[in-house]
């Protein structure tokens, strides 16, 4: 039985409980890091898109209560701390994951790792906590210390461990193995809350190798908060083959958000091809996030966000218990405007969790 409470905060910031992921050696300031150029090549706009129309609609798989069930129990018999023992936890978790996961659920996550069709996953019926404690109220802000058991981290933890490799961003919101996602405040402009859409973006793109995956978990939702998607495929099948010649390009300069403790950025391409041949992306569209260092790049990037402008944003919105998890290189995301509640205990909460790639992954 967990009996006792801990911060979750203190825990997740002793420096010397945090997963050692290294960002590559980059240069602050004005500095930029190059990526090898890759040759261009004509996109093939006669292809069937058969990557797209899978990806029009998330695939949505319902947990059962008999799970449910298993999963506290599982958490009950398990104290150690997510924050400070993730590896521990996520091995542990992710055994359990593989023997009680349904296996039509397993193979779809066994898909997204190794880069398959399935881009878009909601699982849903989660437990977020123990049945016999009370969820405390939204953290006021991704900082401030909050009382709860560990069920959903225990989750993303073995989720993540059975797709790759938690991922830690050392620049990010203290360097937390999974972050806390809650309006700061209402009138900010954020990954938490916002009166303004959050236009769309893969995550870290500013990173050299950002995460293959990531996850979010709905703790507490908001029937007005709707996070968008939009699949890479989908964007290549609208845009012009000069555009996509051009984005092959590594002639653009991705930087941070806010969010981040640097102003360092990247100077890359926005499409790589991978091992199998298929089309990655790393962007974010929203103002500031991304420029062209040439007049045809610059282009290029206009094209994007006119695309984005001009259509319809999907959405799903994201309810208690639901886990979100995308393939970060072949999925935009957003979030639409919505006023966030003045009530800590009614105001969206999301958990998120990266996950990179390892060949020795459990599925
Ligand atoms: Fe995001």
């Amino acid at each position: 039985m967990i009996t006792s409470f801990q911060s979750a905060k203190s825990i997740g910031n002793t420096p010397s409980a945090r997963h050692s992921y290294k960002s590559p050696p980059r240069v602050r300031g004005i500095g930029v890091k190059f990526q090898k150029g890759l040759s261009t090549s004509t996109y093939d706009k006669s292809r069937k898109s058969v990557l797209a129309e899978a990806a029009k609609q998330p695939n949505i798989q319902y947990i059962t209560q008999d799970f449910s069930q298993k999963f506290q129990d599982f958490v009950r018999e398990n104290t150690e701390n997510p924050y400070t023992n993730y590896e521990q936890v996520s091995n542990l978790t992710a055994e359990f994951l593989k023997k009680n996961l349904p296996d039509t659920i397993l193979k779809i996550l066994g898909d997204m790792s190794k880069g398959g069709k399935e881009t878009i996953v909601v699982l849903k019926n989660l437990p977020v906590k123990l049945d016999e404690n009370a969820l405390p109220p939204t953290p006021s802000d991704d900082r401030e210390d909050f009382e709860k058991d560990y069920v959903s981290e225990y989750f993303l933890l073995g989720l993540a461990k059975l797709m790759g490799k938690p991922y830690l961003m050392v620049n990010e919101k203290d360097g937390q193995i999974i972050q806390q996602i809650v309006p700061s405040d209402p009138k900010a402009k954020s990954s938490a809350g916002s009166k303004e859409p959050f236009e769309y973006h893969t995550e870290n793109a500013h990173e050299e190798n950002p995460p293959k995956i990531f996850m979010l978990s709905c703790i507490r939702g908001d029937k007005n908060a709707n996070t968008t998607y939009y699949s890479l495929d989908d964007l290549l099948d609208n845009i012009s083959i000069e555009t996509i010649d051009e984005l092959q390009k590594p002639n653009f300069l991705l930087k941070t958000g806010s969010v981040s403790n640097t102003d360092e950025f990247l100077k890359t391409a926005v499409l790589k091809k991978n091992d199998a041949g298929e089309f990655e992306v790393q962007l974010n569209t929203a103002p500031g996030r991304a420029e062209g260092t040439t007049d045809s790049a610059e282009t290029a990037l206009e094209e994007v966000k006119d695309f984005f402008a001009s259509h319809t944003r999907p959405s799903v919105n994201l309810e208690q218990g639901d886990t979100l998890i995308l393939q970060n290189k072949r999925m935009f995301h957003g979030r639409d405007a919505f006023e966030v509640s003045t009530t800590q205990e009614e105001r969206r909460w999301l958990q998120r969790e990266y996950v990179s790639e390892d060949p020795n992954s459990k599925l």
